[in-house]
Order: C-alpha cells, then structure tokens, then sequence
C-alpha cells in the first residue's frame, strides 16, 4: 500500500514511541517511523521487551510494527523523506551555567533542528511534542528557515498530556489534543494537517487550537496547576496531623465541590515523575527572566512544599522509631514515581532511600517495575541497600515498611504473614495511604499514614 503521509518522530522515549505507535494504530494510511540516537533504546522497540513498561503499550505496537510503524536509528534518511516531524527530545532542567537547576536545557532540541536542516530537501511541518518554554518556536523557526536551500519549515505546537502508567488510555482518549500555530495562511494549513491526524480517532469538539504561544505555555501551566493541586492537600495534611483532622475525609468534602473537583487530592509523600517539577522551575525562570517576581515566588512554593513534604516523611520515620534508624533494615515498597511506571525520575523514593541511608539504615528497595531503574538512581548512594523483587524477601527482618509508591500489589499482600517475619516493634508507614490501616494495626503494626491520627501500640 502506498502511504498518503509519511510522519517522523524524533526522540523515541515515554512521549515519542507510545504517542507515534497510536497514530499508527489508528490512521494505516500514514507511515510513522520514530528516530533515536539511543539504538539500544530503539533495538528494544522492535523487540517485545520494550523500552519502557506501559500497560497496553506491547499490544498497541505489535499491531503497527513493520505495518505502518517503523523504529529506526536512521535520521537523516527519515528526516528527509518525512512530511511532517515531531520532536519529541527531552527538555530536561539546565544543570550548568546560566538558569541552572530551573531553565530548560534546550540543547537537545537545537541539535535537531539542526538536523531537520541539514538532512532535509523539501518543505516540512515541524510538530513541537516536548514541553518547551514559551516562546521556543521562534527560536526554532530562525534556526530552521536560516536555511540556503529555499525550504519553508511551518513550526506547530502540540504539547503531549498524556499521564505516565495511563498513557495508552489517555492517547485513545484524551480530555483534549491542543494545536498551536501561527494564525497565517501557512500557520492555519499546518494547523489542520495536524488536527486531520488526530480526527481519526479523537472528537473534533476535543480537538483544541490555539496560537503557538499559548499552546507552548498551556503546557507549562497544566503541570504547574496539576502539582499545585497535589502541593495543595499535601501542605493541608501537614495540618490533619496536628488537629486529629483526617486529610482523606477533608479532601472529600473539598473535591465534592464542582470548582474544586475530587481529582489529584490524594495526600501522599509527594509527586515525581520527570515532569511536573522540571517544568515548574521552567515556569519559575521564564517569569523570574520577564520580571514577574512575585509569580515566579508563588510557584516555586509549589516545589517547596513538595520537598516539605518528603522531608516530613523522613523525619516521621525516624521520630517514631525512636530517633535512630541506624542499622535497622527498612524496607521499601515501591520505588516508581507512581503506579504502573517503571520510570523514577524525581521519585520521592530516592529522596527517602538516600536520607534513610545517611541515617545509616540498612535500605531494601523493592518494586515490581523499577528495580533496573532504582539501581542507577541509587548507584552512588553509600550505605547498605539491597534490591529485592518479593516484597515478603524485602520485609522479612524489617523494622519497618515504608510505601511509596501506590501499586495495587501492596493492598494485597499478606500483612499477617509479613508481620510474623518483622522485627519487633513493627512499624508501616504508608506514604500513599493505601493500605487497610486499621487492620494493619490489628494485626500488630504501628501504622503511620500521610494526614491522619498515627495508630500506635506504645
Ligand atoms: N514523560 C512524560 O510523561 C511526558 C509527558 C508529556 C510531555 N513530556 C515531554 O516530552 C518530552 C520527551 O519526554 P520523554 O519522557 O519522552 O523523554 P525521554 O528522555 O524518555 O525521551 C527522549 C528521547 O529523545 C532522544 N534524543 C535526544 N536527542 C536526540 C536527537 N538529537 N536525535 C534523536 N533522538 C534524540 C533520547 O535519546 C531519548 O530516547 C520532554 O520535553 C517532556 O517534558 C513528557
């Protein structure tokens, strides 16, 4: 079958190869192909050992793969064959020179425009997937169309939401797909190519345009409104602790409010993920960089909050055993950001892993996705730390347990059998809220949950 567009991706990670594999999975008359200089990362793409773990991911690419979907580590030669091209390299958080620890890096993405240049011969529409500062496609435009060969490149941003560990539920149906572009005749042609792609599968009434700013921003500011939201209940159930209020009750009472809603108000050891906090700081510096100080301050509380909030756990940790953790073996149950991943980019886990081990614990990390992940995070950590699958293995001759990470596996497993196989006294402390913490404390444990009463035996 002949092709009727040839889409490029470039940056085949937690955004390009899921994103590029539902495109392919529902419009068969477009080749996508996805582009990396990682080939380790793409070889594991044309594998059934993906690159990354995302339920319904392996069946939605088993369906496309060499049909109508194609991983390569060939760039220029699919640079130059392609349409349209989206980008989506990472944007990580600056870690030198000017804007370090809160300007995005963007040197990623200038290299691939770059690229786009070189390698191309005829007139593209580039897609910004990445989260990028506002403003960023103008940069790109004058790197792009600074080019000799009389090519026009038309610059469009369609910034990604979709949520690690729901990614394949949120791409088949997501609450809105944003497309930003120039309001010019070019800008608006572009601008419909790209919504067309999406009308395949996606209600036209979800399908929203805007222009390329706003859209560039929207991104930042959904991620900074989503934390802020997460910053919110955490720093209120700082307060649950102090006033016998119990955070998950107050959460329901607020969230019922239509205004408010009931989503993201799970009080927790805080949010990670490679996203939220990277692209607060970007947030941060670009309002710092327009003046706007007092913005810039309100936003980054967002973050201040979320480290309280880690912090806090630790602290609990070690007042409630009795102000020394040294040498006693606390196990850790999940080290993903959240459920469902295997990612742990600015996991809280690693935070409470590294503190606990100054504290001179003995650390047993265990998680059914992100052991491969955890062992690099933790690579340069000093101290005892073990990594074990089974979390019975890991709990057995603990001290504690302390979760992390709210997979579905830790609501079932047998509290009783595990106790049996703790030190005494046993101690859970539930940086999730997701276990049964009154059969917990039934059983025996001294149950430390986020924003509510403690259940203790002493
Ligand atoms: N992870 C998420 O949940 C998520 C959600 C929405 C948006 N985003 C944004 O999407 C972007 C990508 O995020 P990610 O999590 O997929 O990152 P990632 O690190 O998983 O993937 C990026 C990939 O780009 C590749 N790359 C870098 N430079 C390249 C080049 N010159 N040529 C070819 N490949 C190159 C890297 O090798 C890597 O495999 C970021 O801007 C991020 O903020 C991420």
């Amino acid at each position: 079958m002949a092709f009727t567009k040839n889409i490029l991706c470039i940056g085949a990670g937690y955004v390009g190869g899921p994103t590029m594999a539902m495109i392919a999975h529902k419009c068969p008359e477009y080749k996508v192909t996805v582009v990396d200089i990682n080939a380790g990362r793409i070889a594991a793409w044309n594998s059934d050992a993906l690159p990354i773990f995302e339920p319904g991911l392996l069946e939605i690419v088993g369906h496309a793969r060499n049909k109508n979907l194609f991983f390569s580590t060939e760039i220029a030669s699919h640079i130059a064959e392609a349409d349209i091209i989206f980008v989506s390299v990472n944007t990580p958080t600056k870690t030198f020179g000017e804007g370090s620890g809160k300007a995005a890096d963007l040197q990623y993405w200038e290299k691939t425009a770059r690229e786009i240049v070189k390698a191309s011969q005829s007139d593209k529409i580039i897609v910004e997937k990445s989260t990028l500062p506002v403003r960023t496609a103008e940069a790109l435009e004058r790197i792009l169309n600074a080019n000799d060969k009389n090519i026009h490149f038309e610059v469009v941003s369609n910034p990604e939401f979709l949520a690690e560990g729901t990614a394949i539920s949120d791409l088949r149906h997501p609450d809105r797909v944003l497309i930003g572009s120039h309001e010019t005749k070019a800008g608006l042609a572009a601008r419909t190519i790209i919504c067309d792609i999406y009308a395949h599968w996606v209600p036209r009434e979800k399908i929203i345009t805007s222009n390329l700013w706003s859209a560039e921003l929207s991104k930042l500011a959904a991620n900074a409104f989503l934390a802020q939201k997460i910053s919110s209940i955490n720093s209120i159930s700082a307060l649950c602790e102090k006033t016998e209020a119990n955070v998950s009750e107050v959460a329901r009472a607020i969230g019922a409010d239509s205004r408010i809603g009931g989503k993201f108000l799970k009080a927790s050891v805080g949010f990670g993920g490679s996203c939220f906090k990277k692209d607060i700081m970007n947030l941060v510096y670009i309002c710092e960089s327009y003046g706007l100080h007092e913005v810039a301050k309100y936003w980054s509380s967002v973050i201040a909050i979320n480290e309280y909030q880690e912090h806090r756990f630790v602290k609990a940790m070690l007042t409630a055993m009795f102000n020394t953790v040294a040498t006693k073996r606390i196990a850790i149950f999940g080290f993903a950001f959240k459920a469902d991943t295997g990612d742990t980019r600015e996991s809280p886990a690693i935070y409470i892993a590294q503190r606990l081990l100054e504290e001179r614990a003995v650390v047993v990390v265990s998680d059914p996705q992100a052991l491969q992940n955890a062992r690099v995070d933790l690579k340069n950590a000093p101290g005892a730390l073990e990594f074990v699958d089974d979390p019975y293995r890991a709990a057995a001759g603990a001290h504690a347990i302390a979760v992390c990470t709210e997979w579905e596996l830790y609501k079932t497993l047998d509290y009783k059998k595990i106790f049996a196989s703790m030190e005494k006294p046993a101690f859970v402390f539930d940086g999730r809220n997701i276990l049964d913490h009154a059969a917990l404390f039934e059983i025996g444990f001294n149950v430390f949950p986020i924003g509510k009463g403690a259940l203790k035996h002493f």
